[in-house]
């Protein structure tokens, strides 16, 4: 067992660059015992648009709306924008004030700002990560934090070379307080990418954590779509099936939504595996013209042609959003706190926190809330494999009420009325328990086509 172990944290050296980095088998905390709950907070995507003001010109409010009207902006942001640093600094204020104690926190990326390319800059970029990072180190000074980085934290954004850099250099000194020598040193030479992102695991012997920007799995509102490239996506799932036995858990951001994946092996039948949370984001924006991607099966044409032919908007999603479907896909800014059994690493519980942005700003100031703690809101016993199976195939029954629940939450109880039709439900379901892309072909056959046709 040992060896293995060591083996697949080397795996991760290599193979995704970056060393294990290994934190104390049970929080250090002097002579008193270890307590029976570790927690960790998982924080993502803050986006910081700098340009971020109010003013009577709407179109003006920031840079991150491109120019559209900002729909009803206050102190703590709009939904068209990028986050303000009041918004950032309301949610860290929160998470120092909440009384939780924590042993790390989790930081999957994506710190500037959605806007056209030449309106940043490598400095830019570096400036944006930095006033992060810092902002993160003078909040929490004895913190252990483990990043990741994102697909814009580049420049120019998803670019991110396999070679040196100014912006990994910068990165690496930045965040010298927090990796270890050898992950700096692999910081600085070459970086840690699967093409669109990068990925950190770090180990708890003998359990790893995996944590990234971009999640392995397919986008639970589009069909079809991979958030990293295809073939890359099939060959992470390949090698986390291989390792299921010591993954203790996966954490992603990138999508600004909050969803679940649970893998299975490749003959669907077992689901002793691992399971992933792609975080929510701290962002209130969110730019989801997602392009229809040619699907590359027969059944995924048929589908196609369904979807071309039904009338409904799926999730709002896939189709160009008019401005008042895009608000409604938009979603409240969340951060998220884990609980785990401090002896093994295996994950208890997670509760999500949110803002209530439209709240926030109406009346001046933020009060930050528990939106859900999972195990309650959906009557599951821990956040295991085997428990989020079972939640997940009672999703997919039909009105699952708790799967009605998940959509609302999914877009961080922005808006409960938004509905999630058939199709949509089709695509997030098999989202949830499909990420390779045979069992996911196989699920939208199953699922949705069969009743379709
Ligand atoms: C923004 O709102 C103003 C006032 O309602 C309107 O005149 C203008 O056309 C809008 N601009 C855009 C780009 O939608
Ligand atoms: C980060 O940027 C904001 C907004 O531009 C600024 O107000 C703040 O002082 C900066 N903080 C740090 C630590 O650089
Ligand atoms: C989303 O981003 C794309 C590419 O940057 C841009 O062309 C499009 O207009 C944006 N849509 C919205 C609604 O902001
Ligand atoms: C958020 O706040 C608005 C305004 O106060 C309120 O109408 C809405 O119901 C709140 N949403 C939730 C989920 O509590």
């Amino acid at each position: 067992m040992a060896l293995r172990d060591a083996l697949l944290c080397c795996l991760w050296v290599v193979w995704l660059g970056h060393p294990g980095l290994a934190l104390p088998r049970a929080p250090a905390r002097g002579p008193s015992p270890a307590p029976a709950v570790g927690q960790f907070w998982h924080v993502t995507d803050l986006h910081l648009d700098p340009t971020y003001h109010i003013t009577d010109d709407h179109t003006k409010v920031c840079a991150s709306s491109k120019g559209t009207n900002a729909s009803n902006p206050g102190p703590f942001g709009d939904v068209m924008c990028d986050s303000p640093y009041y918004l950032i600094l309301s949610a860290f204020d929160f998470i120092k004030n909440s009384g939780q104690e924590a042993s790390f926190m989790i930081w999957t990326g994506d710190s500037p700002p959605h806007v056209p390319v030449y309106e940043l800059s490598t400095d830019t970029v570096i400036a944006v990560i930095a006033n992060m990072t810092t902002t993160v180190q003078s909040l929490f000074p004895n913190l252990q934090v483990f990043p990741a980085l994102g697909n814009h934290d580049y420049w120019p954004q998803d670019q991110l070379p396999v070679f040196t850099s100014k912006v990994y250099n910068a990165v690496a000194n930045l965040w010298k307080p927090w990796l270890d020598e050898e992950a700096i040193q692999t910081l600085k030479k070459v970086t840690t990418n699967v093409q669109k992102g990068s990925h950190q695991s770090f180990c708890f012997f003998p359990q790893v954590y995996i944590i990234a920007h971009i999640p392995v799995g397919y986008l639970p509102f589009s069909m079809g779509t991979t958030a990293m490239r295809e073939f890359y996506n099939e060959k992470l799932i390949g090698i986390f099936r291989k390792y299921s036995g010591v993954i203790a858990g996966q954490f992603y951001g990138h999508t600004h939504k909050d969803s679940i994946m649970v893998l299975s092996d490749e003959k669907g039948s077992l689901f002793h595996l691992l399971w992933n949370f792609p975080s929510s984001l701290l962002s209130c924006h969110s730019n989801m013209t997602f392009l229809f991607v040619s699907p590359q099966s027969k059944m995924l044409k048929q589908a196609s042609k369904l979807w071309k032919s039904s009338k409904f908007c799926v999730c709002g999603s896939c189709c160009y959003p008019s401005e008042g479907a895009l608000q409604k896909q938009t979603n409240n800014p969340g951060v998220r706190l884990f609980q785990y059994d401090p002896h093994d690493y295996k994950l208890l519980d997670m509760l999500q926190f949110y803002l209530n942005l439209t709240d926030a700003n109406l009346k001046g100031e933020s009060n930050w809330q528990l939106e859900y703690t999972l195990t309650q809101a959906y009557d599951i016993e821990d956040l295991q494999p085997k428990s989020l199976y079972g939640l997940a195939k009672e999703f997919a029954a039909l009105d699952s009420k708790k799967f009605i629940k998940y959509y609302n939450y999914y877009f961080v109880s922005y808006d409960s009325n938004v509905i999630c039709n058939e199709l949509c439900k089709a695509f997030q379901i098999c989202a949830i328990m499909n990420l390779d892309h045979n069992s996911y072909v196989d699920c939208f056959k199953h699922y949705y086509i069969k009743q379709n046709l």
